[in-house]
């Protein structure tokens, strides 16, 4: 399983602006933050380190997959000096429905994935699952854009955060980056 390792310490590409905690607790400040595609030994500098694996598509269809593919951008764009790390967990009434129901909130509910698409490809993403690796979160979103999308990015968020899927969010931290 390829595993993704964020580690917030003095080190690392990506300078942390700021870390704001959304809902529930929050994570320590740190200057730098380093991801790396391969799990290491802690470094003795360490704040945090979160993990997560990519996976397989939960709820995403064909023809919503098909949208996806015509217009997301890859990470790692030279203009995408902006990033977000932005880690989940969803309640356990949340785990606890049924997967056709969570496929209900999330896209037909929440438009999720309809609301996201207007956004590409402006903004790159990445999600990976941690909640079956035993990890403080279930999920650790990633985003890159460029300074100039920042606001649209500002926007997606408050549209999905007022959605009914985020009812289901009980932790949420808001990670700000730069490059
Ligand atoms: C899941 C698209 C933005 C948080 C998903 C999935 C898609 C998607 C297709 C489903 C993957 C699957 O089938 O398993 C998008 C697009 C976005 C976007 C196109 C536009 C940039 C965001 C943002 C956040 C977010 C801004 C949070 C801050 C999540 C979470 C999941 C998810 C937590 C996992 C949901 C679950 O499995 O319960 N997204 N997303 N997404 N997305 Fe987004």
């Amino acid at each position: 399983m390829a595993l993704t390792q964020f580690t917030a310490g003095a080190t690392g590409t990506w300078q942390i602006d700021r870390i704001l905690a959304v809902t529930g607790s929050t994570l320590a400040l740190a200057e730098r933050l380093e991801v790396s595609a391969l799990p290491r030994t802690a470094r003795p500098d360490a704040v945090w380190i979160l993990s997560g694996a990519t996976s397989y598509k939960r709820y995403t269809e064909r023809a919503e997959q098909a949208a996806l593919d015509a217009v997301q951008p890859a990470l790692g764009r030279s203009d995408a000096r902006c990033a977000s790390l932005i880690p989940i967990t969803k309640t356990a009434r949340w785990w606890d429905l049924p997967q056709d129901e969570r496929r209900a909130v999330f896209e037909e509910t929440s438009h999720h994935i309809a609301i996201g698409l207007e956004y590409l490809p402006a903004i790159a993403r990445q999600l990976y699952h941690s909640r079956d690796l035993g990890e403080p979160f279930d999920f650790l979103t990633w985003f890159e854009y460029a300074p100039r999308d920042a606001p649209a990015f500002e926007e997606l968020l408050a549209r999905l955060r007022t959605s009914r899927e985020w009812d289901y969010v009980e932790r949420e931290v808001d990670i700000r980056l730069r490059r």
